[in-house]
């Protein structure tokens, strides 16, 4: 099948936040299929540019890093080698993998955002937004937290209740509060930047809904459902420290939107791959751009990155924005904080060499139009009854059997029957099926096509059975094995897109010394007669029912983020609750006692008495951040003498699983002297 020429193709997977470790739910979703259509691409000969990389700003990111008492920078470092390393474990082959905390992504990002400026093409508005007048902060949605007006949950965020699920805006929250400092917010007035939506209305019915009738139903349905919904003006900037800073007057203490420097994320890594052509990629007509995201992305790269870049101008667009449902596991939907989620690298280390299983099956359950389901006991089905009883099956009849019969040489085929003639005639209808499943991102389809072929290959053993007709000569065994092999070759190719490891360890085997290009798929004789073999080795093995109950026992254990909580202690009796006097105290003087780094000495009020405390939270507190706090302290302590101070008590700190130490205060002002219990 002739495809539209194009000279290069720029794919892009979603930029996954660095707030976390990558699970299957991603994967499926995005790289998977992003990986599946690069390869095949590279192996059709195509200039391909594979964009991928970290999203390393938006609230989240913030949140988590006050929650740790880091900066937010400790934690996108934390994740994005975290990240990096597992996509390249599990063979995503991306050209560039980068981060949106980078020069070039910062200096971009800003160009971009000035450029829109600067031609009139943003709008500036003054809105009334919650402020917190203690940490002297405009709130974002997530930092505002309240009672639910819906179901009464005490803990809603501004934009979302996490118990009944619905979408919220702060001021619907009763009694709301900031989470950082808990005090109540104010309104005020503060400046932002808005991209005109509606302006690009017309323009985004007729690119999309006329000129994209392909794209997938669940994509052009979105796409169609916001348009008639009508386009709003969405600002582009927020009044937080971490991010992109708005470069323009005005714009101190604001940074761009997370989703406005994000896609440009795919711009930055291209020019960090490619510095000197990286326009080519971007702005030639002759460049396909395919963006690869889940359902969640779809408005942010159909509707407004396509507007920012129009807006911008002298980008080219999106030819396909082939976006996936949900994965959801063992029947429930995929949840980090929950834990219910399979992580790549811990998949990885518990699994080892099994990364092609991994891709197999979700590649054959991704979620390409409708919400799917992972669950363990398929994980292993498809292990044990199609990877290990079809394809490794075909392949080691085939090759032992040439050891066996040849000496390990590929037999010249003598005459063929009519049989052979069918069976062979089946094969470039399937190949060109593949094909076209893969230029039309219909990678589930694609991958049981090439599965086919073994399944072919299977068949033709079983019915030819060439070991039977080795009792009765050998030049008809020649030509079955000889089919078989060109097959086995066939596969190298038809596989190489979805489980790049086997592959490589077939060619091993076939002794074939590098990856044979796509258009080898239509070739009849891929391995000459008289071509040696390696010694035959096993492509998978069972995976037994202890692997699988193993797994599906974890999901109910805490998460990587939390298997470090400590132990429960063994139960104690009221009364030995009841000695300890625990009190609400103020801080009234802090510093660091000399000559230690860990040691802040502190003058409290307790209410009963003003006293000091030697508290080892230096790493964790300035003594700044410590005056005028209240806190509670273990009142009744022995005091002991610490670097000659004596010290009267003891504060009461929680400790991250991390091991960050945070200081418990209350949420309000509370009289010195109140007993906690
Ligand atoms: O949903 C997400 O995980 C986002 N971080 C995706 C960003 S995609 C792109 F715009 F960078
Ligand atoms: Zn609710």
């Amino acid at each position: 099948m002739k495809q539209q020429e194009f000279k290069r193709y720029l794919v892009t997977s979603a930029l996954p936040y660095a707030n976390g470790p990558i699970h299957i739910g991603h994967l499926a979703g995005v790289y998977i299929p992003a990986d599946i259509y690069v390869r095949y691409l590279r192996l059709a000969g195509r200039k391909v540019c594979f964009v991928g990389g970290s999203d390393e700003h938006g609230v989240p990111i913030t949140i988590r890093a006050r929650q740790q008492g880091v900066a937010p920078q400790d934690i996108v470092d934390k994740y994005h080698f975290q990240i990096k390393e597992s996509f390249q474990r599990l063979g995503i082959s991306f050209d560039v993998y980068s981060r949106t905390s980078s020069g070039i992504h910062h200096k971009t990002a800003s160009a971009f955002f000035k450029k829109l400026y600067d031609s009139g093409k943003l709008l500036e508005k003054e809105t009334e937004q919650f402020y917190d007048p203690q940490t002297r902060t405009f709130l974002a949605d997530r930092y505002i937290v309240g009672t639910c007006p819906r179901c009464s949950y005490s803990d809603a965020y501004g934009d979302q209740c996490e118990k009944c699920g619905s979408t919220l805006s702060p001021d619907e929250l009763i009694n709301p509060r900031s989470s950082i400092s808990g005090s109540i917010p104010e309104k005020r007035m503060t400046k932002h930047w808005y991209l005109p939506l509606d302006e690009y209305e017309s323009w985004l019915r007729k690119w999309i809904l006329e000129d994209h009738k392909e794209w997938k139903p669940n994509v052009y349905g979105q796409c169609k459902s916001w348009l008639d919904n009508g386009l709003q003006p969405r600002a582009v900037s927020r009044d937080l420290d971490w991010g992109v800073p708005v470069p323009v007057e005005g714009g101190q203490g604001k940074v761009l939107y997370v989703w406005f420097d994000a896609p440009i994320g795919y711009i930055s890594n291209t020019i960090e791959l490619f510095p000197d052509t990286w326009e080519t990629w971007w702005k030639d007509k002759d460049t396909k751009m395919v963006h690869f995201i889940g359902k969640d992305n779809i408005v942010f790269h159909c509707i407004v990155f396509p507007s920012m870049l129009k807006a911008h101008g002298g980008y080219i667009l999106p030819e396909n924005v082939p976006a996936n449902e949900f994965l959801n596991l063992e029947g429930e939907k995929i949840s980090t904080s929950r834990n219910w989620a399979v992580w790549l690298h811990e998949y990885l280390d518990e699994l080892p060499g099994k990364e092609d299983v991994l891709r197999y099956t979700l590649c054959s359950t991704m979620p390409e139009t409708k919400d799917n389901d992972f669950t363990w006991k398929d994980f292993q089905a498809r292990n044990n009854n199609e990877l290990v009883a079809i394809l490794g099956n075909f392949v080691n009849r085939a090759v032992v059997l040439t050891h066996k019969y040849f000496n390990g040489l590929v037999p010249a085929a003598g005459s063929l029957t009519d049989y052979d003639k069918e069976v062979m005639r089946s094969v470039p209808g399937m190949a060109s099926a593949l094909e076209d499943h893969l230029e039309h991102y219909r990678f589930r389809d694609a991958l049981k096509e090439a599965m086919n072929l073994a399944r072919l290959g299977n068949k033709y053993l079983a019915d030819t059975e060439p070991w039977k007709v080795a009792k009765t000569g050998m030049e008809r065994v020649a030509t079955i094995l000889n089919f078989s092999l060109q097959l086995c070759a066939r596969l190298t190719v038809a596989l190489d897109p979805f489980l790049p490891f086997t592959t490589a360890k077939l060619r091993n085997i076939l002794n074939m010394s590098r990856p044979l290009p796509w258009q080898d798929l239509a070739r009849k004789t891929l391995l000459p007669g008289g071509h040696r073999l390696n010694e035959p080795v096993l492509l998978f093995d069972k995976i037994d029912d202890t692997t699988i109950e193993t797994q599906v026992a974890k999901l109910k254990k805490p998460g990587p983020d939390k298997k470090d909580v400590a132990p429960a202690l063994a139960e104690c009796s009221f009364t030995d609750f009841e000695k300890m006097d625990i009190r609400v105290a103020t801080v009234l003087q802090a510093e660091r006692v000399p000559k230690t780094d860990k040691l802040l000495k502190l003058t409290i009020d307790t209410g009963l008495d003003q006293r000091v405390i030697v508290s080892g939270i230096a790493q964790y507190y300035a003594p700044e951040d410590m005056i005028g706090r209240q806190i509670c302290i273990l009142a009744n302590l022995a005091p002991r003498t610490i670097r000659g101070i004596v010290s009267q008590g003891m504060i009461l700190m929680a400790k991250e699983p991390e091991g960050f130490m945070r200081v418990i205060s209350p949420l309000e002002e509370i009289s010195n002297g109140a007993v906690v219990g």
